[in-house]
């Protein structure tokens, strides 16, 4: 444990924090989380808010999980910004970072010992494109989880199936009345795009061309009406290729189970979904269709 400025703490191993929040939840204090790989931004901020906002203090973790990854050179390209987002988090009022080493985590190495039962989120979407990548993403946020034991875990939606993974995670766990999931709002940047960590890895003319998932999401979100969607779906795509993407996929699914929509009753809330490449760098984002919601 180290403390860093005038306000934060540091701590690198799993034990030393685990002790330091059972004496601060024995003096009745509640405890915020937010689980992050670092590479912070405005929309991380913005969650480390939330969770100070609900708890009486709030811990923050950095540590960029290497059994989510399912393309190696993704693992290796990401992003690492450790100073800066110490400064970020302390000018954030960030309490309590987190930033173990691998071995912390994975004391036994990073084969995976559990299965998640997590049913069609495994399949579905992210699941398919990125095989595993949940599988890891539940070993990295089961081990924090048992760490931190937050009455309130804060994630942002901009990770929509991520959410609902975690969601079902806590109930894998039997967590649910344990630990509350809260979710934050996606943070754009003034163009739309999405903020991300990823972002920072596009070249100024990838970075113009990615404004055109939010265009894309706006316009799906004006455009749908109840009926068949296959031929909004089949447009939305080709417009993105047009606009320079290798498309994973552009989806309009039921916003409850993300199970895709192919006819619209005009009722079932909606949610659309898109994961495109500019070149090397893959985004995701979604928007929750308002039609459907008033
Ligand atoms: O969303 C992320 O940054 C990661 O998937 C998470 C939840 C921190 C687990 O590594």
């Amino acid at each position: 444990m180290a403390r860093i400025g005038l306000n934060m703490i540091l701590f690198k191993h799993a034990n030393d924090l685990a002790l330091y929040l059972d004496k601060q939840r024995k003096s009745g204090l509640t405890i915020g989380f937010v689980p992050t790989m670092g590479a912070l931004h405005e929309g991380h901020l913005s969650l480390v808010k939330q969770a100070l906002a609900t708890a009486d203090i709030a811990v923050v973790s950095i540590f960029v999980n290497p059994t989510q990854f399912n393309d190696p050179a993704d693992f290796e390209k990401y992003p690492v910004s450790t100073g800066q987002d110490i400064q970020l988090l302390e000018q954030a009022g960030t309490p309590i970072l987190f930033l173990p080493a691998v071995s912390e985590i994975y004391p036994q190495g990073t084969d995976r010992i559990n299965n998640y039962d997590i049913g069609r989120l495994e399949t579905l979407l992210e699941g398919s494109f990125r095989p595993g990548h949940f599988q890891g993403v539940c070993q990295v946020v089961e081990r924090l989880l048992r760490i931190v034991e937050p009455d309130v875990l804060v994630m942002g939606q901009k990770d929509y199936q991520q959410c609902m993974v975690i969601s079902r995670l806590l109930q894998l766990m039997g967590w649910q009345e344990r630990t509350r999931l809260l979710l934050g709002p996606t943070l754009r940047e003034a163009d739309g795009l999405a903020m991300s960590s990823r972002n920072r890895r596009l070249n100024p003319e990838e970075r113009r061309q990615s404004t055109a998932i939010y265009q894309l999401l706006s316009g799906i979100n004006k455009d749908i009406r109840p009926g068949n969607l296959q031929a909004l779906k089949q447009h939305s795509s080709a417009w993105l290729v047009n606009k320079g993407f290798r498309v994973d996929y552009v989806e309009i699914a039921s916003a409850a189970d993300l199970s895709p929509v192919e006819d619209w009753d005009g009722k079932t809330p909606l949610v659309a979904l898109v994961a495109a490449f500019l070149n090397q760098v893959r985004l995701i984002d979604n928007m929750l269709l308002d039609k459907t919601i008033r």
